[in-house]
C-alpha cells in the first residue's frame, strides 16, 4: 500500500506535491493558508508522513494523534522550533528540514533590512508621498552607514556567516559575533571576533540576530539587554520573534534606549496592524520573508518532499534534524 502523507497547505511550490504524489497517497489541506488546528489534529490520524511549514505547531497533542502511524515529518523551513523534536525522537519520528538552500536568500534579505534601517529608507520613502520632502536638507534623514561601524552578529551559523561576508565590502571597523560555540576558521575568513553577549551588546553599532530559537535564546533581548546597547544602536532580527521581549523593544525604541530596529519576524505572526510597534517611525517591519526568493522556495519544497520520501523508505535524508 502507498504511504499516506498529509500536506498542511495547498500553495506550496508544485514540485514538492508532484514528487509526493508519484509515490504516496497525498491529502492536501486545500487552502492557501495554514491548516486550522482542529483540521490538523483530524487529518494527521493514520498518516505515515507530514509536510508542514513553520505555521504549524507540531506539539505533543499532534504527536499523540499521529501515533503510531507517523514516521516522518518534513518541514519546509530551516527553523524547527515549531516542532517538538524531543517528542518526535521518543516516538521514532524522523524530522527533515531545509538548511543551506535558503542561506543566501536569507542573508540577502538581512542585508536589505540592515541597509533599510541604518539609512532610514522606509521613513524617507514616506516623505516623498506625504509632502514631507521640502528640499534637499543638510541633516535631514541622516542615518548611520555601515562603514566604520561595529557590527555584532548573534548566532554565527550558516546565515550569520553569510551575512558577515556580505558586510565586509561595506568596510565595517569590526565584526563581532557570539553564540554557543566559537567558530575560529569561519570567523577568520571575515575577521570576526568572538566575544560574550554582554560585550557584543555594549560595543556594537548594529546588532544582527540570526540565532535559532531555543530555551537559551527565548527572550534573550529584553529590557536589560536593550539597556546595555548603545543609544545609537540599530537592532536587526531575522531569526524568530520570540528571541525578543517585544514590549521591551517597543519601550526601548520609544524612549530612545536604542535608535532603530528592523524585524523580519515578530510575535505573533502576522503582527496585528494596530500593534504598538506599527505606530513607531524608527522601525522597519517585514512579514517574515527571509527566504522568500522564488527559486529558493521551489528548492525548499523539493527538498522537503525528498526528505519525506527518504524518511519513509528509511534512507539518509538531504537534511535531518
Ligand atoms: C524561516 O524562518 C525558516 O525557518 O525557514
Ligand atoms: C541557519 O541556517 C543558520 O545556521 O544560521
Amino acid at each position: 500500500t502507498r504511504p499516506k502523507v498529509f500536506v498542511t497547505r495547498s500553495d506550496i511550490p508544485q514540485i514538492g506535491l508532484d514528487l509526493l504524489k508519484a509515490e504516496c497517497d497525498v491529502t492536501v489541506w486545500e487552502q492557501p493558508s495554514p491548516v486550522p488546528r482542529t483540521e490538523l489534529l483530524r487529518n494527521i490520524v493514520g498518516k505515515d508522513a507530514l509536510f508542514c511549514t513553520l505555521c504549524d505547531k507540531i506539539d505533543s497533542d499532534v504527536l499523540e494523534k499521529a501515533s503510531p502511524s507517523l514516521k516522518v515529518i518534513g518541514t519546509m523551513s530551516v527553523g524547527y522550533d515549531h516542532i517538538d523534536v524531543g517528542g518526535c525522537k521518543a516516538q521514532g519520528i524522523r524530522v527533515g528540514y531545509t538548511p543551506d538552500v535558503l542561506t543566501d536568500a536569507t542573508a540577502e534579505l538581512t542585508m536589505a533590512l540592515l541597509l533599510a534601517t541604518t539609512r532610514r529608507l522606509f521613513e524617507a520613502n514616506k516623505e516623498v508621498y506625504n509632502g514631507g520632502w521640502k528640499s534637499w536638507a543638510p541633516t535631514w534623514m541622516c542615518g548611520q552607514g555601515l562603514k566604520g561601524s561595529t557590527v555584532g552578529i548573534v548566532g554565527f551559523g550558516r546565515i550569520g556567516q553569510e551575512v558577515a561576508k556580505r558586510i565586509v565590502p561595506f568596510k565595517p571597523s569590526r565584526i563581532l559575533y557570539t553564540g554557543r560555540t566559537e567558530r575560529k576558521s569561519e570567523a577568520a575568513e571575515v575577521n570576526a571576533e568572538y566575544v560574550n553577549f554582554d560585550i557584543l551588546l555594549k560595543e556594537s553599532d548594529v546588532v544582527v540576530v540570526l540565532c535559532a530559537l531555543s530555551p537559551e535564546t527565548v527572550n534573550m533581548f529584553n529590557e536589560e539587554s536593550f539597556a546595555k546597547m548603545k543609544k545609537s544602536a540599530v537592532f536587526i532580527n531575522a531569526s524568530r520573534g520570540a528571541v525578543v521581549d517585544q514590549k521591551a523593544l517597543y519601550e526601548a525604541l520609544r524612549n530612545g534606549v536604542i535608535t532603530s530596529a528592523g524585524l523580519d519576524v515578530t510575535t505573533p505572526e502576522p503582527l496585528p496592524v494596530d500593534d504598538p510597534l506599527t505606530k513607531l517611525s524608527n522601525i522597519v517591519i517585514l512579514p517574515h520573508i527571509g527566504s522568500a526568493d522564488l527559486r529558493t522556495r521551489i528548492e525548499m519544497s523539493r527538498i522537503t518532499a525528498c526528505n519525506i520520501l527518504q524518511g519513509i523508505i528509511g534512507t539518509q535524508m538531504i537534511a535531518e534534524v
